[in-house]
């Protein structure tokens, strides 16, 4: 059975102050729980030396929300995987939605960065998703099918053994507007299928795939209880310790 996933995504938010005030609120919550989720934080770059000396001794996993694709060298304002090793972080977002919209990450891109994470050591938390455009016009299959094709590329069975995949449509990032369950557990076995193509249904039964998008509280449990979904990336509801904790609770829940 695959081990359900919380990561809360904070993108560019919570000093290092705020992020001691709100580790201590999830540390404190989190005592109540049966170690059946893994559960992951990922602050922004400033606040992951804190961050990891207050997470140390607990069952929060640390992770980053980007690196580069390259190791080291004349890359100004990039950060290496190794840098993010070496500070305790054991996951990595790539290929964020807002990192494609934003900053032009493209599946080439994200592609690189995910061959360089693992080879790092970290576990990538992979991004894919459509825009409302997209599904309005019934291309979700086909856009989901080319962005899983081109992060995979040239991916061995072993390395999709150790990713883990996140399917967040654009439209629902932020917008207090969730991928309905079925909607969401469609996309899921779409991926998984897609995975099956590449390597073969022992790794698409087991990689994990997380759904993301104005997940909270109150839909965490319906999305969550699907069969093809092993977990959630969670933005906006990750930043109040009351909120992320109600949804890694929801997640043990189903687990138990
Ligand atoms: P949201 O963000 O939960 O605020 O919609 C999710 C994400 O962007 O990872």
């Amino acid at each position: 059975m695959r081990k359900k996933i919380i990561a809360g995504n904070w993108k560019m938010n919570k000093d290092i102050h705020e992020t001691a005030a709100l580790i201590a609120g999830l540390t404190e919550r989190l005592k109540a729980f049966r170690d059946n989720v893994e559960v992951v934080i990922c602050p922004p770059f400033t606040s992951l030396v804190v961050a990891q000396s207050l997470v140390k001794g607990t069952s929060i996993g640390l992770g980053a929300q980007n690196m580069s694709q390259h190791d080291d060298g004349a890359f100004t304002g990039e950060i290496s995987g190794q840098m993010l090793c070496a500070l305790g972080c054991r996951y990595v977002i790539l290929g964020h939605s807002e990192r494609r919209q934003y900053f032009g990450e493209t599946d080439s891109t994200v592609n690189a960065k995910l061959k360089k994470a693992l080879a790092s050591g970290l576990t990538p938390i992979v991004c894919v998703g459509e825009t409302l455009e997209e599904r309005e016009k019934n291309l979700t299959e086909s856009t989901i099918s080319l962005q899983i094709k081109g992060v995979l590329h040239e991916l061995s069975s072993a390395d999709l053994d150790r990713l883990i995949i996140a399917y967040e449509p654009v439209w629902a990032i932020g917008t207090g507007r969730n991928a309905t369950p079925a909607q969401a557990n469609d996309v899921h076995r779409l991926i998984r299928r897609l995975v099956s193509q590449i390597s073969g249904w022992p790794s698409a039964e087991k990689v994990r795939i997380q759904y993301g998008g104005s997940m909270n509280p109150q839909n965490a449990a319906d999305l969550l209880s699907q069969p093809d979904v092993d977990g959630g990336l969670i933005g906006g509801a990750s930043l109040k310790a009351e909120a992320f904790m109600a949804i890694v609770r929801a997640a043990s829940e189903i687990s138990a």
